[in-house]
C-alpha cells in the first residue's frame, strides 16, 4: 500500500511550496493537481475553443499529459481564471479525477495538492491538510511575487480576484473547497514556511 498525503486550500495559501518540500523530504511523487485544469484551460485557449461547453471541456481533459505539467507554461492569470471556470464541470472533474487517482497510488508514497484532494480525490489518504491564510496576507504574497518577477500590479485587484476565485471554489456544487473533517488545520497569515513545513512534518511522522 501506498502512503498518500493530501494538500488543500484556497489559491496563494502556500499549498505549492509546502507541498514540494515534503515530496522532496520524504522521497514522494508530487502532483499539483491545479496544473491538471490549467492544462486543459490552455488547451482550450490555444485551439480557441468555447470555456462553456462541457462535452468538448471534457475531451480536452482526456488528452492532459500528467507527465508534461509545467507550472511556467500554466501560470497566467488568464488561465488560472480559465481553469476555475472549467472546474465548475462534472465532466471535467471526473475524467481530470481519475488521473489523479492514479497517480496517487505511485510507490512509495505520493503528495497531491488541490482543492478536493481530502474530500474527494483520495479520501482515504493517510495525511490531510488544509492549508489558508487571510485574503489579504494570500494577495499580499502574490503581489510582491509578481513584481518580484517584473510584472506590473495592482493590490486591490489581486485581492478582488483572490476572493473571486475564493468564492467560485467555495461556492460550486461539485467537490467545492472545503477541510475534510479529518484534515489538519494550517494557518499560514503569521506563519512562515519554515513553521509551516514543521507544523505539517509533525502530523506526517506521527502518520508514518
Ligand atoms: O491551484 P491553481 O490556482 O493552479 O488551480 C487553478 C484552478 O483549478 C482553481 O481555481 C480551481 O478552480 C481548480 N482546481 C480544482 N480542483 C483542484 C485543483 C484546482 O477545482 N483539485
Amino acid at each position: 500500500m501506498t502512503f498518500i498525503i493530501a494538500i488543500d486550500g484556497p489559491a496563494a495559501a502556500g499549498k505549492g511550496t509546502l507541498s514540494r518540500r515534503i515530496a522532496e523530504t520524504y522521497g514522494f511523487h508530487h502532483l499539483d493537481t491545479g496544473l491538471t485544469y490549467r492544462a486543459t484551460a490552455k488547451a482550450l485557449l490555444d485551439a480557441a475553443l468555447p470555456l462553456d461547453d462541457e462535452a468538448v471541456a471534457e475531451a480536452m481533459a482526456f488528452k492532459v499529459d500528467l507527465a508534461g505539467l509545467d507550472r511556467s507554461v500554466l501560470a497566467a492569470h488568464e488561465i488560472g481564471e480559465a481553469a476555475s471556470k472549467i472546474a465548475v464541470m462534472p465532466a471535467v472533474r471526473r475524467a481530470l479525477v481519475e488521473a489523479q487517482k492514479a497517480f496517487s497510488g505511485r510507490i512509495p508514497g505520493t503528495v497531491l495538492d488541490g482543492r478536493d484532494i481530502g474530500t474527494v480525490v483520495c479520501p482515504q489518504a493517510q495525511v490531510k491538510l488544509f492549508v489558508t491564510a487571510s485574503p489579504e496576507v494570500r494577495a499580499r504574497r502574490r503581489f510582491d511575487e509578481m513584481t518580484g518577477h517584473g510584472v506590473p500590479a495592482d493590490y486591490l485587484a489581486v485581492l478582488a480576484d483572490i476572493i473571486k476565485r475564493d468564492e467560485r471554489d467555495m461556492g460550486r456544487a461539485d467537490s467545492p473547497l472545503r477541510p475534510a473533517e479529518d484534515a489538519h488545520l494550517i494557518d499560514t497569515s503569521e506563519m512562515g514556511i519554515e513553521a509551516a513545513f514543521s507544523a505539517a512534518k509533525s502530523v506526517i511522522d506521527a502518520a508514518l
